[in-house]
């Protein structure tokens, strides 16, 4: 595919998406943007519409498994949308910052997160477009609203409503979130969110392999007859942990996560997701739905 040089500034870049994704593996785009700004974005996203070209965005790349080879069209890197404006009663935060590290700062500043959100990696539009969470809540529910690029490359920034966010999906994801408005509470104690954020972030490290080379989860939980079923119990249960496909394996502490235990390629995280399946269909009968966006 050839772009005009005014596209605005784009790259090609050799770089293969292993070295942008939690998993490290995967091939590289035909083309890589990395706005600096929101307006950069909005203009990318025109330009990839007016020339027909495929846009994928990428944040921290923790919960993305892509294949070898070229990627058809561009890709939009938002890890350097960094900014972050603190107001008396919000904080408005750019989707590439890292949300570990605004879940530690949301404690002095009096931003309640929801409880379930230490330990989870990424960056803020990740966590948003996908309302990355767990048992105790999703980060969609503490958002007031969305500063986001509609497909027309609209820049908007709308208020949230709970129908905006599904489980680990949200209405965003047909567009490219740019940051995101949190509500502050002065009046909330400090001492008390460190102890909740503490609390839930050592829960996390006892049950989760969070220092592996993983991304997360890799199936949803499905529905049973008795309410959801966590996937992790029943790949335990069919006896898979440590199970390893070349450089891929399930996670000895966690059976949802697939590890790149060394030299894994995304042929071998493929191999094992199908196994997998296979091993907890055959023995439960349920069908796991992968909760990783593929590309
Ligand atoms: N379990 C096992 N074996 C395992 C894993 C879990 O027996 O290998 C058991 C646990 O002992 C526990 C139950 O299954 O009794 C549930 O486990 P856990 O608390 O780890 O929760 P989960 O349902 O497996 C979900 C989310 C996680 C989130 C945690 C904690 C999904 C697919 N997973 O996991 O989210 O961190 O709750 O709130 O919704 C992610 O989405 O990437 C993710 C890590």
């Amino acid at each position: 595919m050839v772009l005009p040089r005014d596209f605005c500034d784009a790259r090609r870049d050799a770089q293969r998406l292993a070295e942008r994704t939690s998993l490290s593996v995967g091939g590289s785009p035909e083309f890589l943007f990395e706005p600096l700004s929101e307006a950069e974005a909005a203009e990318t996203v025109r330009a990839c519409r007016a020339y027909g070209v495929p846009l994928r965005v990428l944040g921290g790349g923790y919960n993305l498994l892509v294949r070898e080879g070229e990627l058809e069209g561009a890709v939009l890197a938002t890890r350097r949308l960094r900014f972050q404006r603190i107001l008396p009663d919000r904080v408005v935060v750019g989707a590439g910052v890292p949300f570990p590290g605004f879940v530690r700062d949301a404690i002095s500043l009096c931003v309640p997160v929801v409880p379930g959100c230490p330990g989870i990696p990424g960056t803020i539009g990740g966590v948003i477009a996908m309302n990355a969470g767990g048992r105790f809540g999703h980060v969609g529910e503490a958002v007031l609203a969305v500063r986001w690029i509609d497909a027309a490359g609209r820049l908007r920034e709308d208020t949230t409503a709970p129908a905006d966010f599904d489980y680990r999906s949200s209405r965003f994801e047909s567009g490219v979130v740019t940051g995101a408005v949190f509500r502050r509470d002065t009046s909330l104690d400090p001492a008390e969110l460190k102890e909740l954020h503490d609390t839930a972030l050592k829960h996390k490290q006892a049950s989760q392999p969070l220092g592996a080379r993983s991304a997360g989860c890799i199936f949803k939980n499905p529905d049973g007859p008795h309410g959801v079923q966590s996937a992790g119990r029943l790949i335990d249960e069919a006896g898979l942990k440590g199970f390893q496909v070349g450089g891929a394996r399930v996670s000895p502490k966690h059976a949802n996560f697939i590890e790149n235990a060394g030299s894994a390629s995304a042929d071998d995280v493929l191999a094992l997701i199908r196994h997998v399946r296979q091993q907890v269909e055959q023995r439960f009968g349920v069908q796991l739905e992968l909760e990783v966006r593929t590309w």
